[in-house]
């Protein structure tokens, strides 16, 4: 805390906290987008998060991203508490991205780390509408996508619309939709605009946005300067508990407040 103080930290921690009326706001000091040192500190503050709200019986719901890939590799089993009975399940299908930064793939590695349990999602993450509905008609998929559903706790990354769109290699249409529509930031397969209204979903089987208003707590874990204003879109929406992000993207949303 001393440390924070010195920084200013603690500062900008309790600036965004009470504009967005969140919980609890942690800010890593440095810039995570150019230093691997400060992407590593917010997955720590982010395994960190996760933890304190863990107990034995809960669904925590993921999604991808190389932040949630820190966040899993600083995971530690906790000293206090046994989380045999508690799972991990992706939050939504699997990304056309890279193994490493899958949510199935960061699932496992944080039940592991933990000593949880696990499930994976087996189905690619953009669905057309025939392939969805004849998915949903299979049982063993539909346990799954209820047990996702009923998360009490869900863990994400936010990310610039833009950046996302081409990550997930949409095509040019759904681009200029996304342009048109003012989408600024993504999060758990929805695209938000400045003010934070939801214009665009992608339709996957997973979390709905039923889903993350009921949860218990909701972690977002995002950081660099150039996240600053997806961040802040995010936190407009509204229904963040806890956020973990770096000090170049909390001086950057504090600025804008
Ligand atoms: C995706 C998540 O995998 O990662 C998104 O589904 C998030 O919700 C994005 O916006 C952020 O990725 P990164 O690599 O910037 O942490």
């Amino acid at each position: 805390p001393i440390v924070k103080d010195l920084f200013g930290l603690s500062n900008l921690e309790e600036k965004i906290r009470k504009v967005y009326g969140l919980r609890k706001v942690v800010v890593v000091p440095g810039d995570s987008e150019s230093s691997p040192l400060a992407k590593r500190e917010l997955g720590r503050a982010g395994a960190k998060a996760l933890l304190s709200v863990m107990s034995n019986d809960r669904i925590v719901a993921v999604t991808g991203g190389s932040t949630l890939a820190e966040v899993a590799e600083q995971l530690t089993p906790p000293s206090n508490v046994s989380l045999k009975g508690s799972w991990f399940v992706p939050a939504r299908g699997g990304l056309g991205e890279s193994l490493e930064i899958q949510a199935n793939t960061i699932v496992s590695t944080m039940a592991k780390h933990v000593g949880a349990q696990y499930r994976l999602l087996h189905v690619p993450d953009l669905l057309s509408e025939d392939a969805y509905q004849s998915l949903v008609q299979d049982p063993n998929i539909l346990e799954m996508i209820n047990m996702i559903r009923g998360a009490q706790i869900i863990i994400h990354g936010i990310g610039d619309a833009m950046e996302m769109a081409r990550r997930r290699k949409l095509d040019s249409e759904t681009v200029r939709e996304l342009q048109e529509e003012g989408a600024l930031s993504e999060s758990y397969g929805y695209y938000f605009n400045e003010q934070g209204v939801v214009v665009h979903r992608m339709l996957t089987l997973g979390l709905r946005l039923e889903d993350i208003k009921n949860a218990e707590v909701v972690i977002g874990i995002a950081g660099g300067k150039s996240k600053a204003k997806a961040i802040q879109s995010v936190l407009r929406f509204g229904h963040e508990h806890i956020l973990v992000t770096d000090e170049a993207a909390a001086i950057d949303i504090v600025k804008n407040i």
